[in-house]
């Protein structure tokens, strides 16, 4: 009896609008699903055109050339016999859907519109596609002229409808539909639908790896059945990084996965399942069947064809497995360096330029790069081709034979100190240090001359004398001397990006990289237009807290100890001058709250959507054992006010990989107005007066109960010290 099934998902690392490329890759993943001897693959969400191509899918150019790589595909001796669904945009009636396509032997035997948009976070699908509102029907699609003419179909069935083959079932939820709480797997299911295939286009954050196959295990656990779930993986043009682990999961139980993060362009994942499984586990719920017999039912599009071979294969049936995830530094180790090399090789430039100053920010994105050179190294040792060609293009040397991380990270990147008389010894050395101990190609430049040129410039045309505060200049003075140092520092990186390679005898350029972490955007402790301005940022998207738990993971892996003194150094910027050859400057301080802190405010700004008002009502208890409301009050205000001042940075912020939940980035991400009312009166006369309220509440309580007051007192005057406002 023919019952076993060999199911293939594929998981692609596509580019928006690279049709060649995207076609490439669409048919190696076809043939090694018919090596591994599949009757059906599977594959991500709009995989023929590229998830990102965003406005580009008002141009009637990309359903064009869609058409053209699916006729490329339908025509293809590879694709023969066996059952193929891949995802591309369609116009129907003149309105465009997201859809899947199933074909078989040169047939399309079902177009199928995505239900449900997503327009959360990064998503704004609605802007482009309309969801398909005809449940459980189809309608005739009048195929464009050059496929029917080798298809021999004029019209095929448009909708909402599934696959029967001679053995099953298959029924198709394209990426949302998984999430929405109406996922149209649970009608399916019930319909008698055996294999659920989810087509997605979902991009990493830390710490969320674990939702999808929660969501395809507790799917198939309740309706039971077989679940395929195929993702993008990589960068295909915007700051999210799809987040690969597709996986195959059967009645509750994962069977099989694909990496979250890999330089692996095409990576193919199998699992032989029974379909008998399916039925004697359904046939045991017995509420389910129940239900199951009062269900409407969805149209069936048949076709002659099996997935399970005539003789029973072999193959030994699939066996659960535990999903091991990736903690959240191993996460930043390698998200944002798998992110890096797409943009590297598919930017055409010749590596990466990266100011160092010895911080925790700077050397992380240094760490990143090095990351990512073990990713390079290892996947040509186990025999990645593409890796190679790839990396020979990049340092324009046909025959170069990589050997340690380190010297690829010598050719690929360029670290540069920028000092003055008034950087500390310790920053340098430790610059120094990490670029020796990671091999970079590292520099060191001073560029006092560059400031007082610029300075003496200012002066001779006022005639006066900008001062440090230090030296008795007022806080104007103060901000714009170190900014001009800040900014001076740009320049010159665009300048040394853009020689270093000449200067070292290589074709191209270098990508100017980026080190502001998402909690200085956030706040705006940066300064506008210094080298937090770059091509790109891979850090742009991570907390300090995570950098540091993220620095101490790859001290241990890759063995270098200077990170131990640079996440034990203060954080600064060393923008003012040394106090006594000490700094007298440290970020936190300057910021008036902690990273902690920062993070605190970024998450209920963003995740928890509050307001100045709702923001303190909720830390004035989260925080009561350690700050009074009145202090909360003042916290949540300086937040709220440096915030507002600033906001009009998050405009020109870096791309950067986006990782973070509360993510300030204005281009896509967080869409807010940039000219606020800083003083937020309306919203800061409502917490003064909730603190008032609180306060006289605590009052009645402290004499009603009649307590040793003074201690209270005592200990939030001692709290007190330390905040800086
Ligand atoms: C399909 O995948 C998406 C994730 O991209 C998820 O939101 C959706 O819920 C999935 N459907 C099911 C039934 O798991
Ligand atoms: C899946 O089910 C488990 C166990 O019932 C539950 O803890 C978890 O929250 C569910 N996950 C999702 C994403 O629904
Ligand atoms: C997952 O699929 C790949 C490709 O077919 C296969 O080599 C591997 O053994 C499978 N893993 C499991 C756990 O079945
Ligand atoms: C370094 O500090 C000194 C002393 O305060 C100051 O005069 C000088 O301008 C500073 N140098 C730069 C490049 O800012
Ligand atoms: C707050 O800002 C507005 C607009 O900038 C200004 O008109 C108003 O006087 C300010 N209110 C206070 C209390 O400072």
């Amino acid at each position: 009896m023919g019952r076993k099934v060999i199911i293939a998902v594929a998981t692609l690392n596509q580019w928006a609008l690279d049709f060649d490329g995207n076609r490439e890759r669409i048919l190696e993943s076809i043939l090694e699903a018919k090596e591994y001897g599949a009757a059906f693959r599977t594959g991500p969400e709009l995989e023929i055109c590229g998830y990102s191509c965003e406005d580009h899918f008002y141009e009637s150019d990309t359903f064009l050339h869609s058409w053209e790589v699916l006729l490329e595909l339908l025509v293809a001796p590879l694709c023969k016999d066996i059952l193929i669904d891949v995802g591309m945009p369609i116009m129907h009636k003149n309105v465009a859907y997201n859809c899947r396509v199933v074909f078989l032997n040169q047939k399309i035997l079902l177009i199928r519109p995505k239900l449900y948009m997503c327009d959360d976070g990064n998503y704004r699908e609605s802007r482009w596609f309309s969801g398909w509102r005809k449940l459980r029907q189809t309608e005739d699609y009048h195929l464009p002229r050059m496929i029917a003419s080798v298809t021999g179909q004029n019209v095929v069935p448009f909708g909402d409808a599934v696959i029967s083959t001679k053995d099953t079932c298959i029924g198709f939820e394209v990426c949302e539909e998984l999430w929405n709480p109406e996922s149209s797997h649970i009608a399916m299911g019930l319909d008698g639908v055996e294999i659920f295939c989810n087509a997605s286009g979902s991009y990493t954050e830390l710490r969320k790896a674990y939702i999808v196959a929660d969501l395809v295990k507790n799917a198939t656990y309740k309706s039971g059945g077989c679940y395929i779930f195929s993702n993008l993986r990589g960068c295909d043009g915007q700051r999210i990084y799809f987040n690969g682990a597709s996986c195959i999961a059967l009645n509750g139980n994962i069977l099989n996965y694909s990496k979250q993060f890999a330089l692996q362009e095409v990576e193919v994942i199998t699992a032989t399942i029974d379909l008998e499984d399916i039925r004697a586990y359904r046939n045991s719920l017995r509420s389910r069947s129940h239900l199951a017999s009062e269900k409407p039912c969805y149209p069936r599009i048949i076709t002659d064809f099996s997935l399970s071979p005539e003789h029973d294969t072999t193959l030994p049936i699939a066996t659960p497995i535990e999903w091991k995830y990736l903690r959240p530094e191993e996460e930043i180790a390698q998200g944002p360096a798998c992110w890096l090399w797409d943009y590297l090789r598919r930017s055409g430039q010749g590596g990466f330029f990266l100011p160092l100053s010895g911080g925790v920010d700077s050397s992380s994105t240094a760490l990143i790069v090095y990351s990512m050179c073990h990713m390079v190294i290892n996947s040509i040792h186990q025999g990645d081709e593409k890796v190679l060609s790839d990396i020979r293009k990049i340092l324009a040397d046909p025959d170069y034979i990589p050997t340690q991380p380190s010297e690829l990270c010598n050719r690929l990147l360029v670290t540069c100190y920028m000092g003055t008389e008034n950087s500390s010894k310790e920053t340098k050395q430790r610059a120094a240090t990490l670029a020796a101990q990671i091999g970079s190609y590292h520099m060191y430049i001073a560029i006092d001359r560059a400031v007082s040129a610029t300075l003496e410039i200012f002066s001779t045309v006022t005639g006066l004398f900008p001062k440090y505060a230090t030296k008795g200049g007022c806080a104007r003075q103060n901000l714009a001397l170190q900014n001009i140092q800040a900014r001076l520092r740009m320049v010159l990186s665009y300048l040394f990006a853009q020689l270093m390679l000449w200067v070292r005898g290589r074709p191209g350029g270098l990508l100017v990289l980026g080190s502001a972490n998402v909690d200085e955007a956030l706040r705006g402790y940066m300064t506008k237009y210094d080298c937090s301005s770059a091509d790109i940022n891979p850090i742009g998207g991570i907390s300090k807290t995570d950098l540091r738990l993220f620095l101490n993971y790859v001290k241990e892996k890759f063995n270098i100890p200077i990170i131990g003194e640079i996440v034990s150094a203060l954080p600064t910027a060393e923008l003012e001058p040394l106090c006594d050859g000490q700094i007298a400057q440290t970020d936190e301080e300057d910021m008036g709250m902690t990273y902690a802190e920062l993070s605190a405010f970024g998450k209920l700004r963003k995740q928890e959507k509050c307001g100045p008002f709702s923001m303190y009502c909720k830390l004035v208890q989260t925080w009561s054992n350690s700050y009074s409301p009145k202090e909360v009050a003042e916290k949540v205000k300086h937040f709220f006010r440096c915030y507002a001042i600033n906001r009009h940075k998050m405009t020109v912020l870096t791309p950067a990989y986006h990782t973070e939940g509360y993510s300030p980035d204005d281009n896509r991400y967080d869409h807010r107005p940039f000219l606020y009312r800083a003083n937020w009166s309306w919203q800061f006369r409502a917490i003064d007066k909730q603190v008032e309220y609180q306060l006289s509440v605590q009052q009645a309580a402290t004499s009603r109960i009649n307590k040793n007051c003074n201690r209270k007192l005592d200990s939030v005057s001692r709290t007190r010290t330390g905040i800086h406002v």
